[in-house]
C-alpha cells in the first residue's frame, strides 16, 4: 500500500492503472475509520482492480462553530486498517495541497444542497461537492463508493455527477450499525458513556416509524409525529430535524411509500444523523 500526498502524483498513479486496463475504485473519507468506512473499502475491493482511499478532513464542509479543529485524526491506525483491507493507495493531501492560496472555485448543486443537513448546516454541502469534485478530478476513478449513512450527501453527489457529466459510477452501500442499532460514525467517539446510551434513540425512532409503516400507515405527517415523540421522550436529546422525503431530491412527501426517513439530533453536545428507506408498497 502506498501513501500519496501530492494530487499530481495521485493522478499519475491512477492514470497508469487505467491505461493498463484496470478498474479504479475510490472511497473518499475524512479518516477516523470504522467498520462503516471499511464496508465501502471491501465493496471497492470486490468490484475493482485498484482501490484508492482518500483521507482528508475538509475544512470547507465545516461551519465556523463546528468541530473541524477537534475532528479525530488517526492516520496511523487508519493506515493499518487499510493495509489489512488490501487498499492499494491512501491519498492524504494537506489543506494547502487541496486549496492552494488563490483557490476560489466552488461546485454548488443548487436547491437540494439546502435541504436536511444543508438547512441545519448552511454551506456544508457546498464544501462536500467542491471537495468531491476535486477528488474525482485528481483520482479519476471508474467507480466511487459512498455510504447510505449520509443519505443526503449520496443524493447530492449523484446529482452532481449527473449534472456535470462526471464519468464515474456511484455505488451507495448500506448503513453499518453497532450491535444495539446505533449507526457507526467517527463522531460517536465524542459521546460520553451516558450520551452513548441515549444515542440509540435515533435508530429506535426510525424503527418505530418503520413498524407503523409496515402496519399500513402511509401518512408522512403521522409518521413524523410518531418518530418525534420517541425522540422527545429521551432526556438530553435535542431534535434537529425528522423528515420524510423523496430519496433523490430530498423534498418532503405526504405519502411515505418509497420515502427516505431522515433524522438528526444533538445527543449531549454531539450532532448525530441516521435514516431508513421505506418500502414501495
Ligand atoms: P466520512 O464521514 O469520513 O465518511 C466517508 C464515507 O463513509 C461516506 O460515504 C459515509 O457515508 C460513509 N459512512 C460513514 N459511516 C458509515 C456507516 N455507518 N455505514 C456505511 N457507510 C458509512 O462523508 C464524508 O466523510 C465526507 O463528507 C467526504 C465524502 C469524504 C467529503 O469530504
Amino acid at each position: 500500500m502506498l501513501s500519496i500526498i501530492s494530487p499530481s502524483e495521485m493522478t499519475a498513479f491512477t492514470r497508469r492503472a487505467r491505461q493498463a486496463g484496470k478498474r479504479v475504485g475510490f472511497v473518499p473519507t475524512m479518516g477516523a475509520l470504522h467498520e462503516g468506512h471499511l464496508s465501502l473499502v471491501r465493496a471497492a475491493r470486490a468490484r475493482c482492480d485498484v482501490v484508492v482511499v482518500s483521507i482528508f478532513v475538509n475544512p470547507k464542509q465545516f461551519g465556523p462553530s463546528e468541530d473541524f479543529a477537534k475532528y479525530p485524526r488517526t492516520l496511523e491506525s487508519d493506515s493499518a486498517l487499510l493495509a489489512q483491507e488490501k487498499c492499494d493507495y491512501i491519498f492524504c493531501p494537506s489543506v494547502e495541497d487541496m486549496y492552494p492560496p488563490g483557490n476560489t472555485t466552488a461546485v454548488i448543486v443548487e436547491g437540494i444542497s439546502d435541504r436536511l443537513d444543508g438547512r441545519s448546516r448552511p454551506g456544508h454541502f457546498y464544501g462536500v461537492t467542491t471537495v468531491v469534485a476535486k477528488l474525482f478530478n485528481i483520482v479519476q476513478p471508474d467507480v466511487a463508493f459512498f455510504g447510505q449513512k449520509d443519505a443526503a450527501q449520496a443524493a447530492i453527489i449523484r446529482k452532481m455527477v449527473h449534472d456535470l457529466n462526471f464519468p464515474v459510477e456511484i455505488v451507495v452501500c448500506p448503513i453499518v450499525r453497532e450491535p444495539d442499532g446505533l449507526a457507526m460514525s467517527s463522531r460517536n467517539m465524542y459521546l460520553t458513556p451516558e450520551a452513548r446510551k441515549r444515542a440509540i434513540v435515533l435508530s429506535r425512532a426510525l424503527l418505530r416509524v418503520q413498524s407503523l409503516f409496515e402496519q399500513g400507515e402511509r401518512d408522512s405527517a403521522r409518521l413524523v409525529a410518531a418518530g418525534e415523540e420517541v425522540i422527545a421522550r429521551e432526556p438530553g436529546v435535542r431534535l434537529d430535524y425528522f423528515e420524510v422525503v423523496n430519496p433523490d431530491m430530498l423534498e418532503n412527501v405526504s405519502d411515505a411509500s418509497g420515502a427516505l426517513v431522515a433524522v438528526a439530533a444533538h445527543v449531549g453536545s454531539t450532532r448525530l444523523i441516521d435514516n431508513i428507506l421505506l418500502g414501495r408498497k
